[in-house]
């Protein structure tokens, strides 16, 4: 399995389940759980920084790389584990594949996924101090010039925010099962104080999640709307099928967005794992990492994606 950062809290769970003989599909929901239950990662799931109304809104999906089958949920409130919800789509709604709001937490109640809360304490002091009250009002009283104003601001406060212990971020998950299947999944709470009902790349295949066992599994952090306008998953695995190895197959599709014009620009990282195990990352930023473990390995090692 590979993580991106600060998924590494959830390989423990899902490498258990592929030494018992479970699917990538299960080891990668496994693992996502644990990150979405992590209150100290204000990017995904419990914890997650709310958008400018102060909701947590929650996006993910997940990809069988078997079938190219998939599911995926954006913008779900009161639901600390989207990407299984996303699962359930995949597996009980085949006929869909992307819910939003109201209909995927009305399918969520359906499927019998178990409610919560997901705005903590820390992640409410933190949106409260994050915008001028002035920005958050024009924000909310105008389309265009005051989301654009608010967008500035939010940037330059997500830009001063970085914790001690590393990067904040959506989580990408990977797995290769013992019968040759990959599955990836991802999570995400967005960016702190978006717009509300904003979708990001997390729960878009093609953007920010692809998978096919016969090419290889790849996903994606960061700007979202980056990965979204050069469908960049997807773009890792085309680069596969030329002959890339998966580190120069991430950094040639995160390259192709390097020329788009992005007045909120921020970083983009890809992962990539093929059906043989192998793998690789890139990011636009300095310093970024990816995790990796093996059923025959007791813990995670961290290794650096190539900065293009
Ligand atoms: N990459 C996550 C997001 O843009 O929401």
């Amino acid at each position: 399995m590979i993580a991106s950062e600060r998924g590494e809290v959830g390989l423990a769970a899902g490498i258990e389940l592929l030494r018992a003989g479970g699917s990538a599909m299960d080891a990668v929901e496994a693992a996502v759980r644990v990150v979405e239950a992590n209150e100290a990662d204000h990017y995904v799931g419990v914890g997650g920084l709310p958008n400018l109304l102060g909701e947590v809104e929650l996006d993910a999906s997940i990809m069988d790389g078997a079938t190219l089958r998939a599911g995926a949920v954006a913008g779900v409130t009161g639901f600390p584990h989207p990407i299984s919800i996303a699962r359930a789509v995949c597996d009980r709604l085949p006929q869909h594949l992307l819910l939003v709001g109201a209909g995927a937490e009305r399918f969520a109640d359906e499927a019998g996924i178990p409610r919560g809360e997901t705005l903590t304490d820390e992640a409410r002091r933190l949106w409260l101090a994050g915008l001028e009250p002035e920005a958050i009002e024009q924000a909310r009283a105008t389309h265009g010039g005051g989301e654009v104003a608010y967008r500035r601001q939010a940037l330059a406060q997500i830009q001063a925010m970085s914790p001690p212990e590393g990067p904040w971020g959506t989580v990408n998950v990977l797995a290769l099962d013992a019968t040759g299947n990959l599955a990836v999944g991802v999570s995400t709470s967005g960016y702190p104080w978006k717009y509300p009902g904003r979708v990001g790349d997390s729960a878009v295949i093609g953007a920010g999640n692809y998978c096919d066992n016969r090419i290889g599994g790849a996903a994606c952090t960061g700007r979202g709307e980056l990965a979204i306008r050069a469908g960049t998953a997807r773009t890792v695995l085309l680069e596969i099928e030329r002959g890339a190895d998966p580190q120069e197959a991430c950094a040639a599709a995160v390259a192709r967005t390097l020329d788009l014009p992005d007045e909120f620009r921020a970083s983009l990282q890809a992962l990539c794992l093929t059906p043989d195990g192998r793998h690789g990352g890139a990011s636009t930023a300095s310093g970024a990492t990816y995790s990796v473990q093996s059923a025959d390995e007791d813990t995670f090692t961290v290794r650096e994606r190539k900065q293009i």
